[in-house]
């Protein structure tokens, strides 16, 4: 009898997901965005969905890991300076009030929900920072849901997310519990598609790429975009028999030879009429909306991380988008889908995985 497979069955009969929600911590809307009772809704649907598919995942396993992005290459420390001087002044707020640098740790991973899969493939690469000690405090800090005062940025390759809002989150997530699978909904979705297909790339070493917020951010009194721009100005060759995780053993090498660096870069949004907040398929036309440099991430030189007392660590860690100062909170129906869903998911696998 697989006892931990039917607690978690168990816990998913008992405690409906509508028990444990975080609908009043969600903040008044503004600039635009959409946000009533039949978002909420469409945010139980999902939550149903993701919860229904990581218990399937976990199957009989100790272990249950993240949903989305599950495998890590690593949990690297570094730092983040801030240098806001290239911003108007209305949008030095939050995160970019004052020069400053901050201690982080970066973890860079894969998209696939299944983390056995090969490096080798073409995914969605992941990259989530977190930044440490920051002068301000975030909005579950806020809400006294948690103490830590830290800003994560939970970043992927892409520049725009591959559904546009709460409605069509649900569409897709209910798509993957159909016969066929997600493949109806994509084929019926173009646009959708067309992201994922530019997102999922077979990549050499973490470090050649750029990683990006995709969803919008507020910044004062507009919303825009953030970015991670590699400083790496040569890309690595694929190697010939690359081993399952060898994502991970290229990080090491890179990381164990000298530090590597990413400058960070935000759009500000200057079109907000074609640049809806609401429509996170949407790129934004970098000519009209051009990015700013406002600072640098930089990864220290470093051994150990994929020692196994760093990689349960690491395992543990959770990043948020929502562990953000309300000046640069973010934006759109679809970030909302996910302040329910993150940490519902985290409370879910942290429960889990303590018994
Ligand atoms: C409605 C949209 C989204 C939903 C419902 C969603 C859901 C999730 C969930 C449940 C996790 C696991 C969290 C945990 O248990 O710790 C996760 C992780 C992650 N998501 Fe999303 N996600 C969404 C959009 C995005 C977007 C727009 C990005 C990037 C721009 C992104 C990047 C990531 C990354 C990088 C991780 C791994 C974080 C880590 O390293 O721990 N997600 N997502």
């Amino acid at each position: 009898m697989n006892y931990q497979l039917l607690g978690a069955c168990l816990m998913l009969l008992v405690s409906p997901i509508t028990s444990a929600n975080f609908f009043s911590i969600q903040p008044p809307v503004e600039q635009g965005e959409i946000w009533g009772p039949k978002q909420v809704a469409n945010v139980e649907e999902v939550a149903r969905v993701f919860r229904e598919s990581l218990i399937e995942a976990t199957g009989d396993a100790p272990l249950m890991r993240r949903d989305a992005h599950p495998k890590a290459h690593g949990c690297v420390e570094g730092s983040l300076q801030i240098n806001p001087e290239n911003l108007k002044p209305e949008h030095q707020v939050g995160l970019f009030k004052e020069q400053q640098t901050y201690k982080t740790i970066t973890r860079f991973s894969n998209g696939d929900p299944n983390h056995k899969k090969d490096d080798d493939k073409a995914d969605v690469r992941g990259m989530a920072t977190k930044i440490l000690g920051t002068t301000y405090k975030n909005l579950l800090q806020e809400a006294s849901i948690e103490e830590d005062q830290v800003h994560d940025l939970v970043f992927m390759n892409s520049d725009e997310f591959f559904i546009s809002n709460p409605k069509q989150y649900e569409k897709f997530m209910n798509a993957t519990q159909g016969r066929f699978g997600v493949l109806p909904y994509l084929l019926t979705h173009w646009r959708s598609l067309g992201v994922i297909l530019k997102a999922r790339e077979k990549i050499a070493n973490p470090l050649d790429i750029n990683y990006r917020s995709a969803t919008p951010y507020k910044i004062g009194p507009n919303s825009m975009k953030m970015k991670f721009e590699t400083c790496k100005k040569h890309v690595d060759v694929m190697p010939k028999n690359a081993t399952p995780n060898f994502l991970s053993e290229k990080l090491a090498k890179s990381l164990a030879a000298g530090e590597e660096c990413f400058d960070f870069l935000v759009q500000i949004n200057r079109d907000p009429k074609k640049n809806d907040i609401e429509d996170s398929i949407n790129k934004w036309n970098v000519k009209k909306s051009p990015f700013v440099k406002v600072g640098r991430l930089t990864l220290k030189k470093q051994v150990g991380f994929l020692e196994d007392a760093s990689k349960d660590k690491c395992e543990k860690m959770t990043f948020n988008p929502w562990r953000a100062p309300m000046a640069n909170r973010p934006l759109g129906g679809l970030n909302r889908v996910r302040l329910e869903v993150y940490l519902r998911q985290f409370e879910f696998r942290t429960e889990y995985n303590q018994k």
